[in-house]
């Protein structure tokens, strides 16, 4: 089973659908450790599985660089074959690029190229647009830039509000990304 890094920053409820889907026996895909940025609610699931988990905080390096080179350690470290962004909310940098050129993916809560960035289901929201969804990229050194691995359409409803959009995203979200995820850690 190949190993996964997942990195970061909020409740990790698509790390869980990770650490779920990683249960069953016909799984190509194994976590091994996950690293957040800062003191992320969700490190307790890595926790509660028994996996490694760890925080390479910015403000405990001296300047970005170090921090990005930090990070691209800590994850080289456990010797992943593909290192999943769930709610990472930094953009990684040219060391772990370099590492892992290609075998980076991110999943993104709107439609891309549609409303990149922090805040994509506010944006989305903001604009009024009447279907909205989740992405799952490549990550290259752009915001958001990669290439498109699935998408998933979700109904904007009237009087929607930020967190009741959100929650119907990650519905969809978690099983996307699984899917992506296993698709990419399985032979042939
Ligand atoms: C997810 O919806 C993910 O797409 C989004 O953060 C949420 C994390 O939820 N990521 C971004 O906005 C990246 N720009 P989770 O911590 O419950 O998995």
């Amino acid at each position: 089973r190949l190993p996964v890094v997942v990195l970061i920053s909020g409740t990790g409820s698509n790390l869980a659908a990770l650490l779920e889907a990683a249960r069953a026996e016909d799984c190509p895909f194994r976590v091994v450790a996950v690293i957040a940025d800062r003191d992320a609610a969700g490190l307790e699931h890595a926790r509660t599985a028994g996996i490694p988990a760890q925080i390479v905080r910015l403000g405990d390096h001296p300047d970005r660089a170090a921090w990005d080179q930090a990070l691209a350690d800590a994850v080289a470290a456990h010797g992943p074959d593909l290192v999943v962004l769930a709610g990472f909310m930094k953009l990684v940098g040219p060391p772990l690029l370099e590492a892992f050129g290609g075998r980076i993916v991110n999943t993104h809560p709107a439609l891309l190229p549609s409303f990149p960035g922090a805040h994509g289901v506010r944006d989305a929201l903001a604009h009024g647009v009447r279907i909205t969804g989740c992405s799952v990229i490549e990550v290259d050194a752009g915001v958001d830039t990669g290439r498109i691995l699935a998408q998933a359409a979700v109904e904007v409803h009237e009087d929607d509000t930020e967190a009741a959009l959100h929650e119907r995203i990650k519905a969809v979200e978690q099983p996307l990304l699984v899917d992506v995820v296993r698709r990419l850690t399985s032979a042939g």
